[in-house]
């Protein structure tokens, strides 16, 4: 628990917008079932192992495991080479003390009725939350805008603010984004009663939203009058508002999820569950609408792989076949790549229907072929294609099915073909790099994959004769290319 630079404005957006929820839900979840009791201390007992630890708080060891490598990573649990976990000292030394314990028992509750909060600030009154009123509006101003009484140490209290507050800072940019409160203080500095009349919310609620938002950075005050500070401005700036408020309807999707994931660490059941057909429809649909947004910069990085492929391996007249495709952005740059190639952009029919449009953008449609269906059962042929590109998708396999499609993907891949994968690849000690951690814990949680690390992918892919791989970084996700025996794959990223 070292302490780390101050982060900007852009990196703790990035991080409200994305993961603090998942930060919260860790460490309540962790603490509702028992596992900081579990958890031997560091240098006074034995670490224990995942599946012991499992035992000893009646829950299942794979969402353990997603929870024990984000603590690890957090630094509040030490892991040995031999993966046994322990309770740090240091975080013994405030997760053993009684009162403080009290104060994040007392927080605990709260997740549930914030999470209420539109309504709080609709009606500007206590929300009604499982049989009680709860004045959400109060416990913000509590926890964000009044002086409480400091924890015993500067790591107790760093502890505490990722346990209550940081959920909290998400549902106020996704209440905030969802009623128009930030388009609105983005177009001009407004006073209460001008908000209040532009969006038909209370006054008392507006005005601990703003001054949360003011807390965080994001506005500010002259006079009367809210806006957003100039920074913020900068940051959200063009398109750069509406995507941020697009990504937040996407976050908003895990609340409840995130709320109740004790309920899935302990007995696997889903709350968000994206193996059920029409959940996954919409879920994905809704996400494909919002990787469109954010094609651009994607796109950079599948072309950077395109580039750092042909370097390797010659792709005129290339048959490629794009698995989960999304929003089009992987297959696309591999059609950009030499005039013909030729791209097959596999997905369900209902994410299909986004593709076309982005392919006519960038004119490959003529060279495209679309081919609706189910990742976990279809058949994509025998030595039908030159590339096969994995990309962002075998995360929402869970880990028994990857066997399977990884032995149709090779059978599907001419002699002398290569196998794109790109994903969220973990380090070897798998507790690393945190972004990547909340990712898995998100596909726990909504009943699809586990991120694996490289050699653990080397391992899979060998079983199916693929066994020459190497990993590549691009800038946010890691590249892994394999093939046969004997065929040139990359060794590091194109200029
Ligand atoms: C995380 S998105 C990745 C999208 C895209 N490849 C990218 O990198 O931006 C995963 C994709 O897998 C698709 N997918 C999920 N389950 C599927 C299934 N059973 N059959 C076909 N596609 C599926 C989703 O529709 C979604 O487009």
């Amino acid at each position: 628990m070292t302490a780390s630079p101050s982060p900007s404005l852009a990196q703790s957006l990035h991080f409200w917008a994305r993961n603090a929820a998942n930060e919260s839900a860790l460490l309540r979840t962790s603490l509702r079932l028992g596992l900081f009791d579990a958890l031997p201390v560091q240098g006074s007992s034995t670490p224990c192992s995942v599946e012991a630890l499992a035992t000893a708080t009646g829950t299942s060891a794979r969402g353990l495991r997603a929870l024990l490598e984000l603590l690890v990573c957090l630094g509040y649990v030490s892991q040995d080479d031999s993966r046994r976990f322990a309770l740090t000292q240091g975080a013994a030394a405030f997760l053993r003390d009684s009162a403080f314990l009290q104060r994040l028992e007392a927080e605990q509750e709260w997740g549930g009725p914030v999470a209420l909060l539109d309504e709080a600030v609709k009606h500007g009154e206590p929300v009604q939350h499982a049989g009680r009123r709860w004045d959400v509006l109060g416990h913000l101003r509590a926890l964000f805008l009044e002086a409480s009484a400091p924890a015993s140490s500067t790591e107790a209290e760093d502890f505490f603010d990722r346990f209550a507050r940081s959920g909290a800072r998400t549902q106020v940019l996704i209440t905030s984004g969802r009623l128009g409160l930030l388009e609105l203080l983005a177009s001009a500095p407004r006073t209460l009663p001008e908000l209040g009349a532009a969006t038909y919310l209370s006054t008392g609620g507006l005005r601990v939203v703003v001054e949360v938002l003011e807390k965080l950075g994001l506005a500010t005050r002259e006079g009367e009058a809210f806006g957003l500070s100039a920074e913020a401005r900068r940051l959200l700036d063009g398109k750069a508002l509406a995507y941020m408020v697009r990504s937040l309807s996407v976050s908003a999707q895990y609340t409840e999820a995130l709320e109740r994931l004790d309920e899935t660490v302990r007995e696997e059941r889903f709350i968000l569950d994206l193996k059920d057909p029409e959940v996954s429809r919409r879920f994905y649909a809704d996400n494909s609408n919002q990787i469109t947004a954010v094609f651009a910069s994607h796109f950079q990085l599948s072309r950077k792989a395109a580039t750092t492929l042909s370097k390797a391996h010659p792709l005129e007249g290339a048959a490629v076949l794009d698995i989960g495709t999304g929003s089009g952005v992987w297959g696309a740059a591999f059609a950009r790549a030499t005039p013909t190639t030729h791209v097959t952009y596999f997905d369900q029919a209902v994410v299909l229907e986004q593709v076309r449009a982005n392919l006519e953008r960038l004119q490959v449609a003529d060279r495209a072929r679309f081919w609706p269906g189910d990742l976990f059962t279809h058949d994509f042929g025998e030595a039908a294609f030159d590339v096969i590109i994995l990309p962002q998708v075998l995360n929402v396999l869970r880990p028994e099915s990857l066997p399977g499609l990884f032995a149709r993907v090779a059978r599907a891949l001419k002699p002398d073909g290569v196998l794109l994968i790109a994903e969220y690849v973990l380090n070897e000690r798998r507790d690393g790099p945190l972004d990547h951690l909340y990712f898995g814990l998100r596909r726990f949680m909504t009943n699809e994959g586990d991120l694996l690390s490289a050699s653990e992918y080397a391992r899979l892919l060998e079983v199916v004769g693929l066994s020459s791989s190497v990993c590549i970084p691009l800038p946010t996700q890691e590249m892994i290319f394999a093939a046969r025996p004997g065929v040139n794959l990359p060794t590091r990223l194109a200029d």
